[in-house]
């Protein structure tokens, strides 16, 4: 039997009574990770923009500006991953990593360590969306980590000379192969434990990579612009799945996703429309690559006969209804057993 939660571990020590070994109790962290394969915390479960968003004046915007019971302020898209609780994996790097690390003491430089250095071992990038790579910007300081990309987003990368401000000589950028499972190492080729599989999603490339003036931009599947990724130990235990941006539920989806841990999966608008109505834009969530949550075609119906242990929305965008607690549709995102991913939620595997 694997271990379970909550179980006691015990090592055996030394021969303290004649020829017997002794139990010893483990304690403290020791005990707490010889039963944890995977630790994932949501450092930032809010769409491009954050929420509030700076310039939104929408009432949700200004409902969390005014701390209203039940209205939780969420920054940007990412996740961060550990196997081992002392180096970790960032599942893409938002414009709010600063603050993001800031609230995260897992992220912050431990006590003992050199003058400058970091517990990120290696950030992972699952599209080049503003909110997904903005914040390696921010990870500059000729600090050692390394980048996993897939092949569309190393080029996005490589042609936008800003990010020559992380030398690849430091920080080296390395191909994350659609489907092929890879152990992430970080800069050192030390492995970090975390091993992740990607696969192509429906999706489109970033807003700013669309064609000016081309209303038909390309939501296909396959193309390694979107990809959502499996995070789990090195051994396989402790699946959970992150796919931040997804434009449509299709049966390969379906089939990837059956028995996950968790789901960690785009939130982004709850009807299609929803931007338009709340009078902020004229874009469908289809238009902008995400499916909506609720309706025929959502993915709370699509997704409802596939056996996932935990639900989670994530990248939740500042109009959808889902952020206010005492909404209609946050109750019926709670009665479909889906649950509204905040900052600071952790998971253990
Ligand atoms: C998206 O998720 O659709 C993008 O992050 C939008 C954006 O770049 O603002
Ligand atoms: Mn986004």
């Amino acid at each position: 039997m694997p271990p379970q939660r909550g179980m006691q571990f015990f090592a055996i020590s030394g021969d303290a009574d004649a020829n017997r070994p002794q139990p010893q109790k483990w304690t403290g962290q020791l005990a707490r990770w010889a039963c944890i394969a995977m630790r994932v915390k949501i450092i930032g479960s809010a769409a491009g923009g954050g929420f509030p968003q700076w310039n939104c004046n929408y009432r949700l915007s200004r409902a969390a500006r005014t701390c209203m019971p039940g209205v939780q302020s969420r920054t940007q898209s990412s996740v961060a991953a550990s196997a081992d609780g002392t180096g970790w994996v960032l599942f893409n790097a938002s414009p709010d990593i600063r603050q993001q690390i800031a609230q995260t003491p897992e992220l912050q430089p431990a006590a003992d360590a050199p003058l400058r250095s970091t517990p990120i071992r290696a950030v992972v990038l699952t599209n080049a969306d503003v909110d997904h790579v903005a914040g390696l910007l921010s990870l500059r300081e000729r600090q050692p980590f390394a980048i996993y990309a897939t092949a569309q987003v190393l080029a996005t990368l490589k042609a936008n000379s800003i990010f020559n401000v992380l030398d690849p000589a430091i920080v080296p950028r390395r191909l994350l192969a659609p489907t092929q499972e890879m152990a992430i190492c970080g800069a050192d080729g030390h492995a970090t434990g975390v091993v992740v599989s990607s696969f192509p999603v429906p999706g489109k490339v970033a807003l700013y990579l669309e064609q000016r003036g081309d209303p038909d931009a390309d939501f296909s599947s396959g193309t390694g612009d979107t990809i959502g990724v499996r995070i789990s130990g090195a051994d396989g235990r402790g699946a959970v799945f992150y796919v931040p941006g997804c434009a449509r539920i299709d049966a390969a989806l379906r089939e990837r996703l059956a028995g996950a841990a968790c789901l960690l999966f785009d939130g982004t608008v709850y009807t299609d429309d929803e931007m338009i109505t709340a009078g902020v834009g004229q874009k469908t969530g289809a238009r902008m690559g995400h499916i909506a949550m609720s309706g025929e075609a959502g993915s709370i119906a699509g997704l409802a006969d596939v056996k996932i242990g935990r639900r989670i929305f994530i990248h939740v965008n500042n109009t959808n209804p889902v952020l206010d607690e005492s909404s209609a549709a946050h109750a019926a995102v709670k009665a479909a057993d889906w649950e509204v991913a905040a900052d600071g939620m952790e998971m253990e595997f």
